[in-house]
Parts: C-alpha cells; structure tokens; sequence
C-alpha cells in the first residue's frame, strides 16, 4: 500500500482521458495532473524538445512526491523511452503497450489504423510494436496536426472538427480498418465526431483510458494501490491558461468534476 498521489502529464487537456478512466477504475487513487499548456502542441516538437518537456514534467510531479508517473501523451510516449530519462526516481507508464495491447484484441481483419500527433506517427513507435507482436497485422498512419489545437480551444463536436475529421479519416476508411487507435490522448475529447465519421464497426482504442488501466495493473504489480477505495482527490496543474483548459476539461469531465486548476512555472 502507498497513499502517495499519482502524477499524470501532457502537454494539455489530453491526459484528461487517463483521468476520466482512473477516477472510474481506481477512485481512491489522489492525483496530481500536469498540462503543460505553455509548451503545448507537443506534437510538431524535436525529439530533443520532447526530451527537455519530459523530463521538466517528470521533475515537477517528482517535487510533489508522486509514487508513480504516467506519459499520458502518446507523443512523448513515442520519442521518450523512460531510459532516456535520467532524472526518473519513481516508477513510469507510458501509452504504448496498453494501447496496442487494446488494438491486438479488438482487431478482426488485422488492418489497423492509427491517428496521432505528426511526432507520434514519424517516431511509428505503436506500429512496429504492432507488427512485432503480429506479423500479419497492416497498419496505417494518420498525422492529424489540427486536432489538438483545435481541441485545446474547446472545438469539440460542432462543423470545424467536424470536417477536420472527414479529412483525416478519408484515408482510414479508403484503408478499411476495423479498430482505430487514438494515439494522442486527446483524440478520445472528439471521439463522438469521429464515431459519426466511421460508425459502428471501427472499435476505437482511446490510448488515454489504455494508460489508466495499465497504471491500475503497475500500482497493483508493485503493491502500490492507495488504502482507500474511494475519496480520492485530483489537483490540475497548468503552465498557462488555467481558464482555458478549465473550460475544456469541465465540458470532458463534466460541469460537477468543477475543475480549478492552479497556474505554476515548469520549474517550481
Ligand atoms: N496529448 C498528447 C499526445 O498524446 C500531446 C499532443 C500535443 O500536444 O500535440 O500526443
């Protein structure tokens, strides 16, 4: 047992949908969000710039005692293993293994496609996992640069998004898919747009709720579960915007999560 928060980072609002998951799964758990909403987008960043991001994050949640960290990004998932992160004293998860653990299962045809950040799909990460763990698996991958901007400034089910999908997922479906990754955690806040888009039978593998499950399994593996089985607190720091991300986060978790988060300097 370990009654120590859990911390949880992103660039923004993505790592929401680890959040949803966890308060779901593990309601006891207290944990500290990061969105380090100055940096935000992460995904058109170098792999030096995600490796400086990633380890400012780690340091943040690490002074605020954390007994676990998750990359709730598929981006810094993608470019950063966590041996690349000296500064790393407390156990680490990342999206990669639940997400395309989640996909193997669900696929029928072993035609996947993957959605993400342009850093995500270069760094093809999730795709040679995919390949490695089945070599008959075709996988395709989708850059969607505009989403996260996009979400970030609450776009999430009206025509702007709406057709910044169609367009996307043009190629997903020309591809014919059966399970559809969502490699950037934000993509699960628009996951009813792109449901309409593709329908029913494309299973969608939200990478944040995967990261929240294979957090329960680490906690549990390491007897790190929190005492209590209910109660648990959230805090939500950002670097910027606090009302911004407020606002979105409300609309994603829901006006009673009333979400306030607390504005702080990467390096405090
Ligand atoms: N939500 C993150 C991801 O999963 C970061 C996206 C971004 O900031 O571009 O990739």
């Amino acid at each position: 047992m370990n009654n120590k928060a859990i911390g949880i980072f992103d660039s923004g609002v993505g790592g929401l949908s680890c959040v949803k998951e966890l308060l779901h799964i593990l309601p006891g758990e207290d944990i500290k969000y990061l969105g380090d909403t100055l940096r935000m987008p992460y995904g058109i960043k170098t792999i030096e710039e995600l490796h400086r991001c990633a380890c400012d994050n780690v340091d943040f949640l690490q002074r605020r005692g954390v007994k676990l960290i998750a990359a709730a990004c598929g981006t810094v998932s993608s470019n950063v293993p966590k041996e690349n992160m000296a500064n790393l004293t407390v156990p680490f998860v990342d999206v990669i293994r639940p997400t395309v653990t989640a996909a193997l299962a669900a696929t029928r045809s072993k035609r996947i496609g993957i959605i993400a950040t342009p850093a995500t799909i270069k760094a093809n990460s999730m795709g040679r996992r995919l390949e490695e763990m089945d070599s008959d698996i075709k996988v395709i991958g989708v850059p969607c640069p505009d989403f996260v901007p996009l979400i970030e400034s609450g776009h999430l089910d009206d025509d702007i998004i709406r057709k910044s999908a169609q367009s996307y997922l043009a190629e997903i479906k020309a591809f014919g898919a059966d399970t559809l990754i969502l490699g950037c955690t934000h993509y699960p806040l628009i996951s009813k747009v792109i449901r309409e888009i593709l329908g029913d039978d494309v299973a969608l593998i939200d990478s944040g709720r995967e990261a929240a499950t294979g957090i329960k399994t680490a906690l549990e593996s390491l007897g790190l579960l929190n005492e209590k089985t209910s109660g648990g607190k959230t805090e939500f720091f950002v670097t910027n915007n606090t009302e911004a991300f407020d606002a979105v986060a409300g609309i994603f978790l829901g006006e009673n999560a009333n979400i306030k988060s607390v504005l702080k300097d990467i390096k405090e």
